[in-house]
């Protein structure tokens, strides 16, 4: 595998247990960069699981992760802190911001707890601001902002070191729709420039119609790969799903 086939991450027969319950089995996926792919599966179908093994959070029973053609099981703790500070910016279900902070601290944040900082913090955050269109809010705490603004920071925020792979886990879990439909758009255009290719877990079929790409997992097994033709009603696209 190289760079230039544009896959960020790839894996190679997944297996994951937690005791005896298996999390997931034999599971072969990959993201490429400049798409958007959406994993869909009730809960407990292995989404959150997936993700943390593709971050590097976890480790596999069996099988592997390759992260920007580095195969993780290879790399020392210290490599693998470092590759995944480059690589990968995650986006959670609830939103976990630094309450003590405001938004442009927050945005700074990631960058000033790195041994190595790609970037300078003050500069890239105010980057940040301007392109999510947060400087009114810079100097707000998370507490004065609503839910759809929040998952926005924190949008903006696994965007601090500008890693090519984007994870999110359930990022419009929590938000109305109007609010779902914007965060969504925006991991789709991250996806559309071209710097960055996205996965985005989500239960919401409307919200993984707008993917590339859907990955249906159940029981800690991929089921179903779907690729979306873009330009088709969300119905057409339900019916494909269903
Ligand atoms: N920390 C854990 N300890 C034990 N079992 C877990 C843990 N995390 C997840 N599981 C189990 O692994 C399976 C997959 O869970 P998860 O990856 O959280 O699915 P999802 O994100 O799709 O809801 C489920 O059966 C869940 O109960
Ligand atoms: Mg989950």
């Amino acid at each position: 595998m190289t760079e230039s086939d544009g896959i960020l991450v790839q894996t190679e027969e997944l297996t994951m247990r937690y005791g005896s319950v298996t999390a997931l089995e034999n599971i072969d996926v990959l993201v490429r960069s400049g798409e958007l792919v959406a994993l869909v599966g009730p809960t407990g179908s292995g989404k959150t699981s997936l993700l943390s093994l593709l971050a590097g959070l976890e480790t596999p029973d069996s099988g592997s992760v390759t992260l920007l053609g580095q195969q993780l099981d290879s790399l020392s703790e210290d490599a693998m802190a470092d590759l995944r500070g480059r690589a990968v910016g995650m986006v959670y279900q609830s939103i976990n911001l630094f309450s003590g902070f405001t938004v442009r601290d927050n945005l700074g944040l990631p960058l000033r707890l790195m041994v190595r900082p790609p970037f300078d913090a003050h500069l890239r955050s105010r980057e940040l601001l301007n392109q999510f269109d947060l400087v009114g809010l810079a100097e707000r705490f998370p507490a004065e902002l609503s839910g759809g603004q929040r998952q926005l920071v924190a949008i903006a925020r696994a965007l601090a070191a500008r890693p090519p792979l984007i994870l999110a886990d359930e990022p419009t879990a929590n938000l109305d729709s109007a609010a779902s439909r914007r965060i969504t758009a925006q991991l789709r255009g991250l996806a559309d420039s071209g710097n960055h290719g996205v996965l985005m877990a989500t239960h919401d079929l409307r919200i993984a119609s707008q993917a590339d790409r859907v990955i249906s997992l159940r029981d800690g097994r991929v089921v179903k790969e779907t690729v979306l033709k873009q330009g088709r009603t969300a119905r057409e696209v339900l019916a494909e799903l269903a």
